[in-house]
């Protein structure tokens, strides 16, 4: 009888524990973070996890196996440079959609997962701008795939699961408003949302498709058909963070899952230190995420910052390059990394100044912190906008950055008590 137990209960462990292959195609640190402790926890409750990714784990885990496909080759972390961003240049960038996909299927150990012909019970892969990825359902015999993307809505995926994208008052990806457009603003969210579905069905899925099919075979059937099996997307959005919108059944709004439930880890000890010494005034802390090349900031954008920056009381914690960009202010700590939230949560720290990026405005908004945000690409238009509606930043547009406006901005934040 004993034994018998023992038997069903092992049994019941071995077919309780999926295993699950996540695909996370893109060099964008921001993207993985948001999804990283979901693996991590479905790891910990005995899933099975194999996941691509180009931000491997430090420490290894038991139940998760990296695939490693960074490479210096196609590596962003702090390489990108800060210039003219138009919806153009996202086009280009699924134009370039053939790069992503052969980035990644060409590695051998990509091709081993293809060749090994294991058994995974599902496919986790992200959502952005290709779904050549998507054929590992097929050469894999996987039934049941799961879209994840660290944005909202973008409005490809839309049509996957027929989501609700009424433009007159759902901005998209593309666009850079809140959920009060004007007429001009409709109907321009109204245009950007039919091209941009339209570029990705030319621009990403034609290309990727030949691409796909070199790796997958030729019998792969067409992106319509693979994600016609996509079961349920994640996105990482919120009434309390982004655009209030109706969502088809199969999407669902996962913004602060990065969020450790216990709340921020413990500070190192220089950080909490340094945090902690500056109770009179406090901190402004201003990071421009893991993607921005410092040097690349225009010259008068950094006079203009410098100079607000002398003028506050408050110290200043940047997550910056030194050796990149002119000598800083006294009142300014340099640093390479800091871990974000713990920063944002510090009783101490009184602002964040950011570029728009979606999970430093969570992580405020989550710590109780005001934005002033310097959107510079992709969806940073679209995140500032809605914060700005709620009152809950200030936005200065890269291309009009001056001293008035800047030291203005802080003056506003520094001093409103609400
Ligand atoms: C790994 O999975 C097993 C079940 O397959 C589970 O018992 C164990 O706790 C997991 N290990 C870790 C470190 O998460
Ligand atoms: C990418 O660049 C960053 C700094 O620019 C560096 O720390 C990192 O090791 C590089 N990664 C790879 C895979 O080359
Ligand atoms: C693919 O998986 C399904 C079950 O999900 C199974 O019925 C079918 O036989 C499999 N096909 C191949 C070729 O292994």
């Amino acid at each position: 009888m004993r034994t018998s137990m023992i038997v069903m209960i092992c049994l019941f462990g071995t077919i309780d524990g999926a295993r699950i292959l996540a695909i996370f195609p893109y060099p964008i640190k921001s993207h993985y973070v948001v999804y990283e402790p979901l693996l991590k926890a479905l790891s910990a409750k005995g899933h099975e996890i194999t996941a691509v990714t180009h931000f491997p784990q430090k420490v290894h885990l038991a139940n998760f196996t990296d695939v490693d496909v960074s490479s210096s080759s196609m590596n962003w972390t702090n390489n990108r440079a800060v210039d003219h961003f138009s919806i153009w240049t996202s086009f280009k960038f699924m134009l370039n959609s053939k790069e992503h996909c052969e980035h990644v299927l060409d590695r051998s150990e990509v091709k081993q997962i293809v060749n090994a012909k294991e058994h995974f019970d599902l496919l986790l892969s992200e959502i952005f701008i290709t779904d050549c990825m998507l054929g590992f359902a097929h050469v894999l015999n996987i039934s049941k795939i799961v879209g994840v993307t660290s944005t909202t809505g973008l409005p490809w995926l839309n049509s996957i699961v027929r989501n609700p994208e009424n433009p007159s008052y759902i901005p998209n990806f593309h666009s850079s408003y809140s959920d009060q457009m004007s007429l001009i603003e409709r109907l321009y969210n109204t245009a950007v949302l039919l091209i941009s579905k339209f570029v990705y069905r030319i621009g990403s899925d034609w290309i990727s498709y030949n691409t796909a099919k070199n790796y997958f075979g030729y019998d792969l059937p067409n992106f319509d058909t693979l994600r016609s099996k996509i079961s349920l997307i994640l996105i990482n959005g919120h009434p309390a963070v982004s655009t209030v919108r109706p969502l088809a059944p199969r999407v669902k709004e996962i913004a602060g899952i990065h969020i450790p439930i216990s709340g921020p880890k413990p500070l190192p000890v220089d950080l909490q230190d340094y945090l902690d010494s500056q109770s009179s005034n406090g901190v402004i802390y201003f990071s421009l995420g893991s993607q921005i090349d410092m040097s690349t900031i225009p010259d008068q954008v950094f006079a203009a910052l410098y100079r607000a920056f002398e003028q506050v009381p408050q110290q200043i914690l940047w997550t910056c390059a030194k050796g990149r960009m002119p000598s800083l202010p006294r009142n300014v700590k340099c640093i390479g990394w800091a871990p974000q939230l713990s920063v944002l949560c510090h009783p101490n720290t009184r602002l964040l100044i950011n570029h728009g990026g979606l999970l430093g405005i969570q992580e405020a908004i989550y710590c109780g912190v005001p934005i002033i945000g310097i959107p510079i690409f992709g969806d940073h238009f679209l995140n500032m906008a809605h914060v700005v509606k709620k009152g809950l930043a200030l936005e200065i547009k890269m291309e009009e950055f001056s001293y008035k406006q800047f030291s203005s901005s802080l003056k506003e934040i520094l001093s409103n008590k609400r």
